[in-house]
């Protein structure tokens, strides 16, 4: 059987605030194809850990390689590149751009690729439930609404990896569960790795494997499923 290479590889990541260590140690492998839950404590550190996967955030010790790539050897122009064309990122404050109205954010990322799409645009926003809100500003958005925002324009582009903070926080159950479908869709799909962020075990049922965070750093975590949900 041929190894798969990883879609994000993390070595021996160690993050401090100040004399602080969020966490130390963190291995973690995603390949293509899987959908990983990352569960923990508010406070344990996981978006933390997701900024430095990216990039965003410098990491203390350790190493990140995205499709093979290691961030630390790039400056921070080689990053964004990087991020641009093969990592899709929903915010756990989902970071709209104010000024964009719902369609030209879900449409970002094409037009930084040089690959406008309305069409593409418009299949996203069909996707998360809002079809008609494309013209609409984001002050004119529920919070629920702007994270759908958030996660349509984290996927239209169809980034090699996903990291979603969150991504249902702040959805009612029937469109969590839609957000769930469309984030699983291009991982199993279109060969995509995710890694999401989670309080709910409902959603982490549903995902390939899942991990837990804690101040002894990640480990295997096993969800049971609640009465009723799956
Ligand atoms: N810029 C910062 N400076 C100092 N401490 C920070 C900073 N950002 C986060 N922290 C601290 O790092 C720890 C981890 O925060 P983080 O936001 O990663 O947690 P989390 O697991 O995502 O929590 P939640 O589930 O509430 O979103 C927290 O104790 C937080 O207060
Ligand atoms: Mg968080």
């Amino acid at each position: 059987m041929p190894v798969l290479e990883a879609v994000l590889e993390a070595k021996g990541l160690a993050k401090n605030y100040g004399q602080t260590a969020v966490f130390a140690g963190i291995d973690l492998r995603l390949q293509a194809g899987e959908l990983v839950a990352l569960l923990g404590e508010s406070g344990s550190g996981k978006s933390t850990l997701l900024n430095c996967l990216a990039g965003l955030d410098e990491v203390n010790a350790g190493h990140v390689r995205l499709v093979g790539q290691d961030l630390g050897a790039m400056n921070e122009g080689q990053r964004a590149l990087l991020r641009r064309s093969k990592l899709g990122f929903v915010f756990q404050a989902f970071h709209v751009l104010p000024h964009l109205d719902v369609a030209a954010n879900v449409g970002l990322p094409l037009l930084l690729l040089k690959r406008p799409d309305p069409q593409r645009v418009q299949q996203m926003l069909d996707a998360v439930g809002l079809s008609d809100l494309g013209a609409r500003m984001p002050r004119q958005l529920s919070g629920g609404q702007l994270q759908r925002v958030a996660i349509a324009r984290a996927l239209v582009h169809r980034p090699a990896l996903v990291l979603a903070d969150e991504p249902t926080g702040n959805l009612d159950a029937r469109n969590a569960a839609a957000v769930l479908d469309l984030l699983l869709q291009q991982v199993h799909a279109e060969g995509a790795a995710c890694l999401l962020v989670t309080h709910s075990e409902r959603a982490a049922l549903r995902a390939d494997r899942c991990l837990l965070m804690t101040e002894q750093g990640i480990s295997t975590h096993s969800v049971i499923s609640p009465q009723g949900a799956a």
